[in-house]
């Protein structure tokens, strides 16, 4: 089966199991005959992902808010025109690990830039680009915070600035994604992320057979 190429993107605070899921999926659509591009930010394209680094490494203060938005814009740009645009043109499904409305909650509600700011900035940088679907997964900040702190124990590239902010910015952070939810029901399905992977991964596959993206 080869039909439509789709831009779905995955989003939630720390610890929801985003890349887990996404894996997942990519896994199934394959064998659905769907040709798959598995991609992250910040990162996904070599310059995008020297600028991950400056942001997700290093104290929490390093940066000023704005100086991350900007930061991210500058990602997201390079990171849609180098990798999205090209496997989309291509026929592939682009499967995205955060996006744009990672910005807008971070940077805009939990670090206080300001939502239309940094909707704003995004803007400039790169116009209109969105996902014909976004995944939210949502999850209470004490699990997330939990489960983010033992993966970070297991790995060693200390990409945890975020990680490491107050607890009340996690709590911003899950009610700004529900506010975006809120206010485009179509492209935005909150999934409650507090579940087993398998469990979660079927709810996946029955909104992508639901909405019929596929065919
Ligand atoms: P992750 O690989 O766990 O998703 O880590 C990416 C981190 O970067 C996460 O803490 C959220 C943060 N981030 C932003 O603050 N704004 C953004 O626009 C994006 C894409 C990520």
């Amino acid at each position: 089966m080869s039909g439509k190429a789709r831009f779905l993107t995955f989003e939630g605070g720390e610890g929801a199991g985003k890349s887990t899921q996404i894996r997942l999926l990519a896994n199934w659509l394959e064998t659905q005959g769907v040709e798959v591009l598995l991609t992250r930010e910040p990162g996904g394209s070599p310059g995008a992902e020297l600028i991950r680094d400056l942001l997700l490494k290093g104290a929490v203060d390093r940066w000023l808010p704005i100086s991350e938005a900007l930061m991210l814009a500058a990602a997201r740009a390079d990171h849609i025109e180098r990798t999205i645009k090209p496997a989309l043109e291509a026929g592939k499904w682009v499967l995205c690990d955060r996006f744009y409305d990672s910005s807008v909650a971070y940077q805009g509600a939990g670090r206080g830039v300001g939502i239309e700011e940094v909707q704003h900035i995004q803007e400039i940088a790169f116009g209109d680009m969105r996902p014909d679907l976004t995944l939210i997964l949502d999850l209470p900040v004490e699990i997330g915070l939990k489960r983010a702190l033992a993966r970070e124990g297991a790995k060693s590239d200390m990409e945890d600035r975020f990680e490491r902010m107050e607890r009340s910015f996690h709590e911003t952070l899950r009610q700004a994604f529900l506010s975006i939810a809120e206010r485009e029901p179509e492209r935005c399905v909150v999934l409650d992320a507090d579940q087993a992977i398998e469990r979660l991964q079927e709810n996946l596959r029955t909104i992508i057979m639901d909405k019929a993206l596929l065919s």
